[in-house]
């Protein structure tokens, strides 16, 4: 399924293991051996304590199988994977002592290593909107650093250099020793031309010693900056060399100074100050560890209310989730089947904005419920009313009127309150699997558009209509364009996107390619328009799915998409060799929030007559989009 270099991991743990067995265990567990009998078999359940990123699930395996080879270890989730407070995370089995005595070990790796993950998800989801990537340092735990540098990949970040052995790097230091820095590069790249040299520098002057060498560096190490200044150095660099910002950068300033445009942050924090994940096991008799049989609850319900209650599930649900549903499907089919049925009650698996969709969409008289009403979405909340309204105020004043130039559209992946602006202003709602339509409407109404929030989709989405990257123009929220770069663009693109689908890159199809040998590589088109380009097809959820149905067998697929899909597609055509694009699969985090206790807890309640997380919408609001929807509607 995953395709992780479990065996570098596992070859770095090993040792690792032993020391922490000698360290805990020694000579035997006193208090287990005492209390346990000899025989006696228990089964334990990791379980998250609180919301994070699992990474070291191998290491906790090995652990376990070391101390008794006879432990089963069953992961319930992958590497890599969001969990919520309460999801299961593994179960174990097995000879009792031992696997108490094996506990806290496990969970120490494994805690670890899901800290580092979850901190490096949080900085790779603060910059998911720009094109800079998060790196770790050389600052981890002596010994650990293939785990620490492991967990920072789960995480979605980029390694730095391994050791000292594997890349040049050129500090004050090195600078002071060598005279300056153009004879510390010249004797370095004399010494190990096999190497890529990165330099250090301390402020512009340096930067511009450094530009003045050639061949360029590989790459440029901008020390302790400024906001201002590492702008500056963006813009003297220009492109030529690839710049990477490092030093004391935080999660609440990484945002800004990724927005600048450098290539990679390195952030020493990941690892040198590592708060591990929250988990414990829980542990019971073998034959007492059964669960409440919630998914029985559910058919109850469904069959007390029968045509009173419909649940509808988008394709990245849980499994055990969308096996409740009644309708499943992307979002656009989704739109449409809500409003195709009359059922008083519909419960929304999905997250917020799809919720809200159905909302504007359903009768008088109908309630749209959603599991929890937190489940939001990374791309959707990069745009708000107040910002894009800010923008069309600008366009208004380049143009006069805003509204006879330009179509706003929306991907459906937005608030109600953008989906009512484009109703207002005669635009339109899209999706993934209508987007070419809608655009081309759009542009027959007025000579531009105003395309929010994803700008990958619309720049996939334009260029594949013809439109050249030249008349496209990305919004910056904070140094807005002038007008005659607005007067240039055919259409705006907002600068949001999907933390999730900006985790493909390019090297991911460059190396799947080369993995498996006449692979197809399909993607979802909120992916940048780099991996869009080298892949074969993109699409929406579904039309992925009905390329995968109507390949004949032994069709090999690299999807990138969230793996929830993926995983499910694996499963449901073992015929097909199905693999994630990503060599860590990305998983969307705010619909992993739908789980099936809380979609028993509002079916419970609305069993009871009561209505618990009803997405509600102001009259007002909802008028305005629905009237953008429903052109979206006839027009495909
Ligand atoms: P679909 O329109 O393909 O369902 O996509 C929705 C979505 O949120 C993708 O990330
Ligand atoms: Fe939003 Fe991305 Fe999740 Fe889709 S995958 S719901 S766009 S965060």
């Amino acid at each position: 399924m995953m395709r992780q270099e479990m065996s570098p991991l596992l070859h770095a743990a090993q040792p690792l293991i032993d020391l922490a067995i000698a360290e805990d265990i020694g000579p035997g567990d006193a208090t287990s051996e005492a209390i346990l009998a000899a025989d006696a078999v228990l089964t334990g359940q990791i379980v998250a304590k609180s919301a994070g990123v699992i990474a070291g699930l191998p290491v906790a395996e090995a652990v376990f199988r070391r101390v008794h080879p006879d432990i089963e270890f069953t992961a319930c989730v992958d590497d890599g994977q969001e969990v919520v407070p309460g999801e299961l995370v593994a179960e174990v089995s097995g000879p009792g002592r031992s696997l108490l005595a094996a506990e806290r070990i496990a969970l120490n790796f494994l805690q670890r290593m899901s800290g580092i993950a979850t901190l490096t998800r949080r900085f790779v989801d603060a910059v998911a909107c720009t094109s800079a990537a998060i790196l770790d340092t050389r600052k981890t735990l002596p010994g650990y650093r293939v785990l620490d540098k492991y967990a920072v990949r789960m995480g979605g970040g980029m390694n730095h250099r391994k050791s000292l052995y594997d890349m040049i790097l050129i500090k004050d230091n090195h600078i002071a020793a060598a005279g300056g820095i153009i004879p510390a590069v010249a004797r370095a790249r004399a010494a190990r031309p096999d190497l890529p040299i990165e330099v250090e520098v301390r402020n512009l002057d340096e930067l511009r010693q450094v530009l003045s060498i050639t061949p360029p560096v590989e790459r440029i190490m901008l020390d302790n900056m400024g906001l201002e200044e590492i702008h500056l150095a963006v813009s003297i660099t220009a492109g030529r060399v690839p710049l990477e910002v490092s030093g004391n950068v935080t999660l609440e300033g990484v945002g800004e100074v990724a927005a600048t445009g450098v290539d990679y942050i390195s952030v020493g924090a990941l690892t040198h100050s590592v708060k591990a994940l929250d988990l414990s096991m829980e542990v019971g008799q073998a034959e007492e560890a059964v669960a409440p049989d919630l998914s029985s609850r559910v058919a109850e319900i469904k069959s007390m209310l029968g045509k009173r209650l419909v649940i509808l599930g988008h394709h990245y649900q849980r499994d055990e989730v969308i096996a409740c549903a009644d309708f499943r499907g992307d979002s656009l089919k989704l739109a449409r089947d809500a409003t195709q049925t009359d059922a008083e009650f519909i419960v929304f698996c999905g997250v917020h904005f799809m919720a809200e969709t159905a909302a504007i969409l359903a009768k008088p008289g109908q309630h749209v419920l959603i599991p929890d009403a937190t489940a939001g979405c990374y791309l959707a909340d990069t745009a708000t009313l107040e910002a894009v309204q800010a923008a069309w105020d600008i366009l208004e004043a380049v143009f006069g009127d805003a509204d006879a130039e330009f179509t706003p559209v929306t991907y459906v992946n937005s608030s109600a309150a953008l989906k009512a602006f484009c109703g207002r202003h005669n635009g339109v709602v899209c999706t993934s699997g209508n987007a070419t339509q809608v655009l081309r409407w759009a542009l027959t109404q007025r000579p531009r558009v105003f395309f929010f929030p994803d700008q990958h989709l619309g720049r996939n989405t334009a260029k594949q209509m013809g439109i050249p990257l030249n008349e496209m123009l990305l919004w910056d929220v904070h140094h807005p364009p002038g007008p005659a770069a607005i007067r240039q663009a055919r259409v705006i693109l907002w600068p949001g996107a999907c933390n999730v689908h900006q985790r493909f890159r390019p090297e991911h199809v460059t190396a799947v390619r080369e993995q498996f040998p006449g692979v197809r590589v399909i993607v979802h088109p909120e992916c940048k328009m780099e991996v869009v380009d080298l892949a074969d097809d993109a699409g929406s959820t579904a039309h992925i799915i009905r390329q995968v149905e109507a390949a004949p067998p032994g069709t090999r697929w690299a999807i990138g998409t969230e793996s929830r899909l993926v995983h499910r597609l694996q499963r449901d055509h073992p015929e097909q060799l199905i693999v994630s694009l990503a060599d860590v699969p990305p998983f969307c985090r705010t619909m992993g929030q739908i789980t099936l206790p809380n979609l028993v807890h509002v079916l419970e309640a609305l069993a009871g007559g009561e209505l618990v997380n009803e997405v509600l919408v102001d009259a007002e609001t909802a008028h305005w989009a629905r009237i953008a929807l429903e052109r979206m509607l006839e027009l495909g």
